[in-house]
This record gives structure tokens, sequence and C-alpha cells, in this order.
């Protein structure tokens, strides 16, 4: 796969999870990482452990529900190294509650970090990539986006409206050079799932065609292929990672 030396690349959410392991294979393939999430702790031990790889990282604090809080780790990032040229809209919140128990602040949070901040990062850095020449930013959604499924009703919506943005930057920034595409997980083991999983995950495992629960690898390695110049003419892409349980 091409290289990713000489790009800076910000993943927000890469505290935990599968944003961890998208900035570990991006600055494994020589991107400079830029490590988001609202935690210090966590920020600190990814990055110590993306540079004892040997890769290029940095942490920049975000609260991205917080008012401003896109914007300013827009700015933030840009700071680093001058530049942002890839950009992975990870960070999501996903709670499980069906729609009565579903409250207008939890709700406002969920919409928030899940379509909010991606929309005012792009707003922010997909006009400075389009000065440089062009870049790549990769939404990562859900399987949900596109089924009917009760209890997460919240969320699978915000990631449908997610998915939109993808088609609608694809519209705006193609022409400056700007790839834009979703990856969508299935079940994938991380912090974030771990506790539900403990529960359901054999169960829920027989029913995936692919009899198994994805890692955050798993969605790493299309991350990596969709940021790369390997795909130079991939644009408004989805590209389902959940072992074939979107396919039916
Ligand atoms: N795991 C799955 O099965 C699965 C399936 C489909 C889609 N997805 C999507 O994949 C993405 C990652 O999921 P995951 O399972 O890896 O989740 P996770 O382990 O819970 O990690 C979530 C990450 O988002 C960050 N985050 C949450 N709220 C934030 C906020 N207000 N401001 C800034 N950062 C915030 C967290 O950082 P801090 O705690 O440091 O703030 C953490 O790094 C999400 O968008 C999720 O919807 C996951």
């Amino acid at each position: 796969m091409s290289s990713l030396t000489g790009k800076t690349a910000l993943v927000t959410g890469s505290t935990s999870g599968i944003g961890r392991a998208v900035a570990e294979v991006l600055a494994e393939r020589g991107a400079h990482v830029i490590v988001s999430g609202r935690d210090a702790d966590r920020g600190a031990r990814t990055v110590e452990a993306l540079r004892a790889a040997g890769g290029a990282a940095d942490f920049a604090p975000a609260d991205l529900a917080a008012p401003g809080g896109p914007g300013s780790l827009a700015r933030a990032a840009l700071a680093i190294t001058g530049q942002v040229d890839i950009l992975v809209n990870n960070a999501g919140i996903f709670p499980f509650l069906p729609v009565a128990d579903t409250t207008e602040e939890v709700f406002d949070s969920i919409y928030a970090v899940n379509v909010k901040a991606p929309f005012f990062l792009v707003a922010e850095l997909a006009p400075k990539m389009a000065e440089r020449g062009g870049g790549a930013i990769v939404n990562i959604s859900t399987v949900v986006s596109r089924q009917a499924a009760k209890d997460v009703v919240a969320y699978a919506s915000s990631k449908a409206a997610l998915n939109n943005l993808t088609q609608s930057w694809t519209a705006e920034y193609a022409p400056s050079g700007i790839r834009v595409n979703t990856v969508s997980p299935g079940a994938i083991a991380t912090e974030g799932t771990r506790d539900m999983l403990a529960v359901t995950g054999e169960d829920f495992a027989k029913t995936v065609p692919s009899r198994r629960i994805g890692t955050p690898g798993d969605i790493a390695a299309a991350v990596a292929f969709l940021v790369s110049d390997d795909a130079d003419y991939v644009h408004g892409a989805y590209i389902a990672v959940d072992g074939g349980i979107g396919a039916f």
C-alpha cells in the first residue's frame, strides 16, 4: 500500500477502540497522527505507544460535544504540523435506548458528536486541504445507518445523516481533490462495546455470516486503504466492514 509519509492525519476518538487502531495503522504507514479525545491519560498512552512503535504522534484534546469544540480542535490540529491532509471522523457515542427513554439531552449529545462535530471539522479543514491540492476524509458510520434497528434509533439516524455528508461533501469537494468516503462497521470488539458483547457477543457472532465479531484492525485496514493514493479514484463510497450482516 502506498506510503502516508509527509501527511498529517487527525483521527477523532483515537483514545480508544476503532480510532486508536486507525491511528496505529496510519502512523505505521508514515503519517504524523494527531490523536484526539477528551481523556488526556488515554491520549498520552496512545501517543506514547505510537511513538514507541516508531511513529510520529501528538495529542490534541477535544470535547466534540462542547460548543465550539470541533472548530477549536481543527485549529489546534493545524497548529501542530501546519497542515491536516487526512481527517477520520471516528468519535461517536451510541447509547442503547428505546425512543421513549431518549431524552432531549441525550439526543442532542448524539447529534453533536456524531453529526455536528464532523460537519464543523470539515468546514474548517476542507478549505485548507483544497488550498494544498487535496486531502482525504473518512466518516465512520455503522451498519444500522441503513437498516431498521430498534433501541438505537437516535444513533442510527445520526449515522444516516453522516452517510449523507459523505455524499454531499463529495459533490462539494471532489473538484478540489478531496476524497470523502464512509467505512461502516458491524459489531466490533472495543472498549465501547465491551459490556454489551460480554453478554451477547457469542450469540451475536452466530448471526454474523462470517461467524465472528470484528476487530478494530478490520476497520483500520479499510480506512488505511481509503486515505492512501491507492484509492485515488474512490469518492463517495460506502464500504461495509461488517462480516456480512449489512448484506441482508
Ligand atoms: N464498536 C462497534 O461495534 C461499532 C459499530 C459500528 C460503528 N461504530 C462507530 O465507530 C466509532 C468508534 O467506536 P468504538 O467502538 O471504537 O467506541 P469507543 O471505544 O467508545 O471510543 C469512542 C471514542 O470517541 C471519543 N469520544 C466520545 N465522545 C467524545 C466527545 N464528546 N468528544 C471527543 N471525543 C469523544 C472517545 O474519547 P474520550 O473518551 O477520550 O473522549 C473515544 O476515543 C463510533 O463512531 C461508533 O459509532 C462502532
